[in-house]
């Protein structure tokens, strides 16, 4: 299995460095992350990654740092059933380096890539949730259609939803290349991105619940990391981004409503500060070497204090109930 190339490393330990104590790297991988981590300075790594065919990475950097590293096979959005990661009041720093990894694209199994027939699985984890055949052969249109729409950005997410509909009544659609063609006779062809790439990153959303295990892992890294700690997250859409802008503007007391999601975060005493005014994104090197930091952000936050008013019920985004 080749592993995956990390995206935007570099600027992740400029800004997190100088780098001290216990780190909590949310998203293992290939492992790349908590190497660097290990490297510049991390005393101890936990990591963590709800897809257990990542173990496979973790030898070599157990060879060089041994018990410094300690893996977890579960999902981010259950840190806090984690003793090892809540008993701590020492975590100085947690990063979630979101998405798939290019062992999920890369292996047509898995079922990520219209690039690659496989069986429409998507799932990251050995989860027991509904698999992309599932949500896409027994959810309404429109259920279908909000979910494109809504997870996929996708203009013609109704006219989608609709010929899917059309065809699983003659057939069930059961691979990636079957799902890959009913689209692209909807979306027109665009030399940048293959018509799918919106309702394959959909599917994949509703079928890992991405974006409801990023705002509880959020939710979870600011209650947990120490004061003066680090947050850092990279996100690979817009979707994502919006979610940690959000929390970010919101902890750090600059948010322009309240409600009751968002309780005050007074500005003169902000919980969180951001790093980075505008997020990091790839430079042209990267951009050459690697396709896949193309829609990378980088956000940092530092940690400034425990004031108890800070506490956040829920951070606000679309979601779009399966109904399965
Ligand atoms: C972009 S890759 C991370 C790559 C890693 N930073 C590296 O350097 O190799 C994202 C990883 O996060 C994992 N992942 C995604 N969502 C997760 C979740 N909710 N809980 C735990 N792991 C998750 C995926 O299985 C995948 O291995």
């Amino acid at each position: 299995m080749e592993a995956h190339e990390p995206v935007l490393l570099k600027d992740f330990i400029k800004l997190v460095t100088p780098i001290t104590g216990c780190w909590v790297d949310c998203t293992f991988g290939a492992g790349g992350y908590s190497r660097a981590l290990l490297q510049n300075g991390a005393s101890q790594v936990l990591a963590i990654d709800k897809d257990s065919e990542t173990k496979v990475f973790l030898k070599s950097i157990q060879n060089e740092y041994g018990n410094l590293i300690k893996f977890y096979n579960q999902s981010f959005a259950d840190m806090e059933t984690n003793d090892d990661i809540t008993n701590r009041d020492d975590i100085d720093g947690i990063v979630l380096d979101l998405g798939v990894s290019s062992m999920h694209l890369d292996n047509p199994s898995r079922g990520f890539s219209f690039r690659k027939n496989g069986p429409l699985d998507m799932r990251m984890g050995n989860q027991p949730g509904p698999t992309a055949s599932e949500i896409v052969n027994l959810c309404s249109e429109a259920t279908l259609a909000d979910l494109i729409f809504f997870y996929g950005q996708e203009r013609k997410a109704r006219k989608i939803a609709n010929r899917i509909v059309e065809e699983r009544k003659k057939k069930e659609i059961n691979t990636t290349f079957e799902l890959a063609e009913i689209i692209r006779a909807i979306v027109p062809k665009n030399f940048k991105k293959d018509p799918s790439t919106r309702t394959f990153q959909a599917i994949r959303i509703a079928v890992n619940n991405e974006l409801k295990d990023l705002s509880k892992a959020l939710i979870f890294a600011e209650k947990k990391v120490r004061r003066g700690g680090t947050i850092a997250v990279i996100t690979f859409h817009s979707l994502e981004d919006k979610i940690v802008k959000d929390f970010g503007k919101t902890m750090s007391g600059k948010a322009s409503s309240i409600n009751r999601y968002r309780p005050l975060v007074s500005k003169n005493y902000p919980s969180l500060i951001p790093v980075n005014k505008k997020p990091v994104v790839a430079a042209i090197d990267e951009l050459d070497r690697n396709k896949r930091a193309r829609s990378a952000k980088l956000r940092v936050y530092k940690k400034v204090s425990d004031n108890p008013s800070r506490i956040l019920a829920n951070i606000e985004f679309p979601e779009v109930e399966l109904g399965i």
